[in-house]
């Protein structure tokens, strides 16, 4: 895969693009990453990229020709390549991991980050997708295109060593992860579940599958409407609806915050 990101600030990128797992990536050939930074093809002498509003208002835009030109300048360095271009942009699609998955399946990405407040919006006729890492603003798109990298490298065959620890992950299989446990068996008093240590690989994962369904219940309801319940899930959402009203619990822990 390739991978450019076009920005202000390359040597953001130096620290996730330069450890662990991504680096790993890197080093093997896996994905090549290139930044570009647009201030190249700013104009005059000062190179400038930004200019204030038509129509008056506060604060500055990105000018359009320097992007044009940065989106150029990769075209003819990759003409034959089928490109993906993503806009970070906090008024995007939100990016989640299907999102990632679906990156993950591309032959190159180019990841488009702005800063200042916003774009010409004739920016937008180069892009394929305008995603956002979350309902916040960021002071500019660097640190969404860093997640939005880690999170679809992750996913390239022969980056992570145990291509199954991809599959179970929260997220990808539509129910949030169950709990793990290692060596010691037993820690200050708290033991590892029993199930987990009697060799007997259909009630470990039926009882992984009970805990996941059980996690994800508890603390994200709205996963579940999109999740295929089986009727044994079902029974079992329903007896811990049960439990939950008997106890006055509130399941929905997001309305503390
Ligand atoms: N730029 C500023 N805030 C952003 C966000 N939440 N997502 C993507 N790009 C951004």
């Amino acid at each position: 895969m390739k991978i450019d990101v076009v920005t202000l600030f390359p040597e953001m990128f130096d620290g996730p693009l330069g450890h662990s797992i991504v680096k790993r990536a890197i080093e093997k050939d896996i994905v090549e990453v290139n930044k570009v930074n647009f201030r190249q093809f700013g104009k005059g002498k000062h190179q400038v990229v930004d200019d204030t509003p038509y129509g008056g208002g506060a604060g500055m835009l990105l000018k359009p020709e320097p992007l044009f030109e940065a989106m150029d300048s990769i075209n003819e360095r990759d003409p034959e390549t089928k490109k993906r271009v993503i806009l970070m942009d906090p008024a995007g699609k939100p990016f989640n991991q299907a999102m990632a998955e679906d990156f993950a399946e591309e032959e190159h990405l180019v990841f488009l980050c702005g800063h200042y407040e916003g774009y010409d919006e004739r920016i937008r006729t180069l892009v394929t997708d305008e995603v956002s890492l979350g309902d916040y603003v960021l002071t500019g798109g660097e640190l969404a295109a860093m997640v939005m990298i880690d999170a679809t490298v992750r996913l390239l065959p022969e980056v992570l060593g145990n291509a199954a620890s991809a599959q179970t992950d929260s997220h990808s299989s539509g129910l949030l992860e169950h709990p793990h446990y290692t060596r010691p068996a037993e820690y200050k008093g708290m033991k590892v579940p029993e199930v987990l240590m009697n060799g007997n690989h259909g009630l470990i994962e039926a009882w992984r599958h009970e805990e996941s369904l059980k996690r994800t219940f508890e603390r994200r309801p709205d996963m579940l409407e999109a999740y295929d319940l089986s009727d044994r899930d079902k029974a079992l959402i329903e007896k811990w609806k049960k439990e939950a009203d008997e106890t006055g619990e509130q399941v929905n822990h997001t309305e503390d915050f």
